[in-house]
Order: C-alpha cells, then sequence, then structure tokens
C-alpha cells in the first residue's frame, strides 16, 4: 500500500466521522431528509427564479424549470424551512428576502440586531444566498452626495459582517442603477459584492417617472431596456441581472379620464388616478393590487381573448378598462402577450435570467393556471431535456420579436415585423408554447398593413 492511498482513506474516514456529526447536527433541526438541510450551491446560466409567499401549494409549481426560491419576509420559519427541502430536493438553491433598514448609523442597536437576526436566519434555513432588499435605502428621488457616502459606508459595514462561507449575497434593486447627482459610486460598490442583480418590479413608478398620475404599466417595456443599458454602461455585466417581473397588476381609479390619446397610431384611454399637485409626488396607495389569478377569475373574457383587453404598444403591457357602477377603472397587468415580450427580451440580451414575482399569485386561487407556467417553460428557459428544434425557433422568435420592439420604438412602425410574423404564420411556424385558439397572433389587429 503506498503511502497516498493511506493519506487518502486517513482523510477519507476522517471527513467520514466528521459529516456524520454534521449530519445527526442537522437532524434535530432539518424538516426533511438531512442531506437536503445543507446549502447545495447549484450554478445555473440561465435562471427562472421565484419569489414565494407560502401563501399556496408550492407542489403545483413546474418545479423542473426552477432554479431558485426567495422567499419574502412575510414566510413563516417552518414553512420556509420546508420551501427549503423542496427546492434542495428539485436542485434548485434557496434564498430569503431581508428588507435593509434605512438606519445608516452603524452603532444603532436596532441595525445591528437586524444584522445578527439575518445571520442567524442565513444558518437555521441553511440558504444559498440572501437577498437584500435595498429598495428604501436606495429609492430616494431627491437624495444628494451626502446620502451616497452614508449608504456606502453602511453596506461596507454590512459586508464586513456577513462573512458566510456558503451564502452570497444577491442585492434587489431599482430598475436602474442608483445614481445621485451622477455619482454612481454605489453601484461600482454593489458590482463587486453582489452576487447578482434583482431589479424589483415594483421600481418603475417612483416619485419622478409619472409626472401627471396616470394609471400606467407596472413594468413598462421602455424603462426595462433603458435601465438594463445603464446597468451595462455602468459595468454590470449582463451574467449578473435578474429581471423582476410580476404576476400581478393594479387596478386603478380614474379620478379624471380622457380617450383621446393617440399612442402608436391607436387611440388609447387615459386614467387619472390622482390629482397632480406639483409639491407632491402620486399617491400610489389609490390603486389596489390585483394577482394575476384574481384579474383572471374576476374578467376571464377580458384576460383570455385578446381582441377584448387592450395591449400598450410603447410599454409592451395589457390593460383593461372596466366601469364598476359608475366609476372607471383601468387594470393595468402583464398578461399573456407582455409576459412573453418580456421573457424573450431578458433570453435574447443573455441576462441571467427572470425573478417570477411572485409564484403564489397564480396560485393562490385554484384557476388553471398550467398555461401561464408554461409561458415561462416554452423552451426560452429550460435547463434541460429540449428539443433543438424549439430551442432553434425560440431564439429565433424571441430576436424577432426584440427586433421588433426596437425598430417599433426608433421609427414607429412596424411594417417589418408584420410581414416577418405572417411569413411565419403562412410557413406554419408557431411559438414554441400553447396558445389558445380565439386568440390572435400577437395584436395584429391591422391586417391592412
Ligand atoms: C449612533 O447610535 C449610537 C447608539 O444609539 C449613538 O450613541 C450615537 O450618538 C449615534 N450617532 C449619531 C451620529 O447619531
Ligand atoms: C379632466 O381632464 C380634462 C383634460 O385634461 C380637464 O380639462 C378637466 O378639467 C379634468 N377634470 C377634472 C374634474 O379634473
Ligand atoms: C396641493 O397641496 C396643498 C398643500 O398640501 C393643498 O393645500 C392643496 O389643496 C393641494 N391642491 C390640490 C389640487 O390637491
Ligand atoms: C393616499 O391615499 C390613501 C387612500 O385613499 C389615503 O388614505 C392617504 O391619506 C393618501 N395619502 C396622501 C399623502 O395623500
Amino acid at each position: 500500500m503506498n503511502i497516498t492511498r493511506i493519506i487518502f482513506l486517513t482523510i477519507h474516514l476522517g471527513l467520514g466521522v466528521l459529516s456524520e456529526y454534521i449530519v445527526k447536527d442537522i437532524a434535530k433541526e432539518c424538516p426533511c431528509d438531512p442531506v437536503y438541510c445543507r446549502t447545495h450551491k447549484y450554478y445555473y446560466n440561465r435562471e427562472v427564479v421565484v419569489v414565494a409567499e407560502g401563501k399556496s401549494d408550492q407542489s403545483a409549481w413546474h418545479w423542473h424549470d426552477i432554479t431558485m426560491v426567495i422567499t419574502t419576509e412575510e414566510v413563516g420559519k417552518e414553512e420556509a424551512k420546508k420551501l427549503m427541502c423542496t427546492a434542495h430536493q428539485n436542485h434548485a438553491n434557496f434564498a430569503f428576502i431581508r428588507e435593509v433598514p434605512t438606519i445608516t448609523n452603524t452603532s444603532d442597536p436596532v441595525l445591528l440586531d437586524w444584522l445578527e437576526e439575518t445571520v442567524k436566519k442565513e444558518k437555521e434555513l441553511y440558504a444559498d444566498y440572501v437577498a437584500l432588499d435595498l429598495l428604501k435605502l436606495l429609492g430616494q428621488c431627491k437624495a444628494d452626495s451626502s446620502h451616497v457616502q452614508e449608504v456606502l459606508a453602511l453596506l461596507k459595514f454590512m459586508v464586513e459582517k456577513f462573512t458566510s462561507p456558503s451564502a452570497e449575497l444577491v442585492c434587489i434593486v431599482p430598475y436602474k442603477p442608483p445614481c445621485y447627482d451622477g455619482d454612481c459610486s454605489l453601484t461600482q460598490y454593489m458590482a463587486e459584492h453582489c452576487a447578482a442583480f434583482i431589479t424589483s418590479p415594483e421600481s418603475f413608478i417612483t416619485c419622478d417617472t409619472n409626472p401627471k398620475c396616470i394609471a400606467k404599466a407596472t413594468m413598462p417595456m421602455t424603462s426595462l431596456v433603458f435601465g438594463v443599458e445603464e446597468f451595462i454602461d455602468h459595468g454590470i455585466t449582463p451574467d449578473k441581472l435578474l429581471i423582476g417581473i410580476p404576476w400581478h397588476g393594479y387596478d386603478y381609479t380614474c379620478v379624471n379620464y380622457t380617450t383621446d390619446v393617440k399612442t402608436g397610431g391607436k387611440n388609447q384611454m387615459t386614467c387619472y388616478f390622482d390629482e397632480r399637485n406639483n409639491t407632491e409626488s402620486c399617491n400610489t396607495s389609490l390603486r389596489e393590487k390585483m394577482s394575476l389569478a384574481e384579474i383572471k377569475n374576476s374578467y376571464p373574457d377580458q384576460y383570455k381573448n385578446a381582441k377584448s383587453h387592450h395591449y400598450h404598444p410603447i410599454y409592451r403591457s395589457d390593460y383593461i378598462n372596466v366601469k364598476k357602477g359608475e366609476q372607471q377603472h383601468q387594470i393595468w397587468y402583464e398578461g399573456h402577450d407582455s409576459l412573453l415580450d418580456k421573457y424573450m427580451y431578458v433570453r435574447s440580451m443573455n441576462l441571467r435570467g427572470m425573478v417570477i414575482w411572485t409564484a403564489d399569485d397564480l396560485s393562490t386561487k385554484s384557476t388553471d393556471d398550467a398555461a401561464e407556467w408554461n409561458w415561462i417553460l416554452h423552451n426560452l428557459f429550460s435547463t434541460g431535456d429540449i428539443e433543438h428544434h424549439s430551442l432553434d425557433m425560440a431564439g429565433t422568435i424571441a430576436g424577432i420579436s426584440v427586433g421588433c420592439f426596437v425598430l417599433g420604438t426608433l421609427l414607429g412602425f412596424a411594417f417589418g415585423c408584420a410581414v416577418m410574423r405572417r411569413r411565419m404564420q403562412r410557413k406554419g411556424l408557431r411559438l414554441p408554447f400553447h396558445r389558445d385558439e380565439e386568440e390572435t397572433d400577437f395584436h395584429d389587429d391591422d391586417n391592412t398593413l
């Protein structure tokens, strides 16, 4: 027996004994097979992340394609542990969200408690990542450069405290990099210390992006494209960007509305949800959040039939106009067309992936939600078991779609795209996902093109 072999065996035995101890210790705390109660970091080039609120039956989710689960702060510890087990069992990473307090005094006991709690939670939940929600801390519209220095000091302090050997930090940020008075040093610092950036779907409508208090898309495509460009320009590589996509919408009550506004060659109803008072920003609590399941149940016909809802050609988002009694409402959401557009954009830009925000928004009611899940799975994001033919097709369509989008934005017409689509239809090519028969392909309502 040679010496290398002996050393090898000794190490092997040593590790075996050690891991047995670890496993016994874990078994006390672990609600499932202890093999899943360890950090299991998996690496994927292309991710489909889901945010979980712990409100629905996760067995209905399409686990095969989920690469990471992130629980919100509302999810209790036991529920979170179960989700961690399910995630690890399905070769997905597990993370939890922690909203960073807006305290910049690094000796404030509230901040220190928060940090301690976060580190403890990371260990107890065997988290692969901790998702720091920085939105409140960063998202001040009128912040100046002294704010940058405070936040930077706080981030440095936190990063030093998070010296976990297993978990990494992912940062939940606004749709565009946080810069104040041209000072972007925060973004540079985060680029070094965040394993990935998740753009929040709630970050598009802020104090400075809606001067007239108009009901609009939760996630306008134009802003998405602009934000991604900004991140790239500030040195964030595409493989670090995860785009949060809302599976919910908002019901706006119109205090006033007009129907004669032309956007993209069509009349659109403009719904004002708040009186504009120059000193104040719009009151966004005047709108009501609705999950996709709720929209689907309340307005089944409008939701399903492409001719009964509207599609905003610039924001690339769906909306419906409804009257409740005498009151005019406008409901904006990401439906069939707009979700597909966003998925294809993320895919075609070779970004790291997308974050479904939240997976519970479909499953809260016992609706037939297979179609929506299939949209993410339509081979655009699959991590395995794909036919090469359909993958190529998905890529081609994604390219065409984005090409059309850019062209449409720049030139304000979609002639080339219509021709392309028609040609595809003639050839019998279909989008690689299930689609109801009564629906038109995209929204080429104008057949004279
Ligand atoms: C920061 O917090 C500590 C502890 O509460 C307090 O003693 C100190 O005065 C605070 N510093 C500032 C600048 O507010
Ligand atoms: C509604 O909007 C129209 C057009 O902007 C404006 O002329 C009118 O005064 C508004 N009405 C109310 C009640 O704000
Ligand atoms: C605008 O805000 C001021 C001060 O808050 C208030 O007095 C005024 O009534 C507001 N105007 C409108 C049109 O809401
Ligand atoms: C915003 O709207 C909500 C709901 O109507 C109301 O309770 C709240 O006072 C409003 N906030 C402001 C700042 O006007």
